[in-house]
């Protein structure tokens, strides 16, 4: 049985004392290990502070991007061995908010993918439909081509070195979550993709959901078969709250 993950995506948000705040309220309010996993992906700057008070914890960490480069002219890059060094786990790639501006394409994210693999690091993959798309009724084919170009990129036994995350643009920061049977056909599509690709990798890969999570909507997302927890951003802004979210999580399995 593939155990939840619960990740926080803080995004650009916060403050040293702030983010201080939200790590020690969740070091303290999360007790239940056993049957969830639960991350953390700050804005780079506070990788330190992140690594110094959740080392040692069950808790992981992570950066919310990177550069496809180990190194070399590319002003406010961060390479993917620079977020090795801070202790981080995991990095999110592929996000619609990066996608929208331009500064990833369907293929600069299976080379991050790679890059991240090989430093390391398990990449939190995004996927996701627009608004326009969804009522275009091509969410399927939009995660399909998403997805197809990680795997293209680095083959699908890869895959299971990182996390997916569906995550439908219109559901996120707009309080409208996607229902649990929206989110939980495409997970089962998307599964059933791979599946055919390789029965193994299928079973095992965590697949999350993203796009307004919060505590009163979490117990019914995360009782679908294929949604193996939660990507959250503006509910992670609030410690109690994704708190309660990880206990969702947890008692899922308990
Ligand atoms: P919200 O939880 O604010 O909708 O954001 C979801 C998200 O983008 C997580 O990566």
């Amino acid at each position: 049985m593939r155990r939840k993950l619960v990740v926080a995506n803080r995004k650009m948000n916060g403050s040293l004392p702030s983010n201080k705040a939200f790590l020690e309220g969740l070091l303290a309010g999360t007790h239940d290990y056993q049957h969830a996993d639960y991350a953390v992906c700050v804005p780079h700057p506070y990788l330190f502070q992140a690594e110094a008070i959740l080392n040692g914890s069950p808790i992981a960490w992570g950066g919310q991007n990177m550069s496809r480069f180990e190194s070399g002219a590319y002003t406010g890059s961060v390479s993917p061995s620079m977020l090795v060094e801070f202790g981080c786990e995991y990095v999110i790639i592929g996000h619609s908010e990066r996608r929208q501006r331009g500064h990833d394409t369907d293929h600069s994210i299976g080379e991050r993918f790679e890059v991240a693999i090989k430093a390391g690091l398990k990449p939190i993959f995004c996927m996701g439909e627009t608004l326009a798309e969804y009522e275009e009724g091509i969410t399927d084919l939009v995660t399909i081509r998403q997805l197809n170009a990680v795997i293209s990129e680095i083959g699908v036994k890869n895959l299971a070195r990182g996390v997916l995350a569906y995550e439908p643009v219109w559901a996120i920061g707009t309080g409208k979550a996607a229902s649990p049977e929206h989110a939980q056909n495409v997970l089962s599509f998307l599964r059933g993709h791979i599946e055919m690709l390789d029965a193994e990798v299928a079973k095992n890969i965590k697949i999350l959901y993203g796009g307004s999570v919060k505590a009163d909507n979490a117990a019914k997302l995360f009782s679908m078969p294929d949604i193996d927890g939660g990507l959250v951003g503006g509910a992670s802004l609030n410690t109690d709250e994704f708190v309660a979210i990880c206990q969702v999580a947890a008692r899922r399995l308990g």
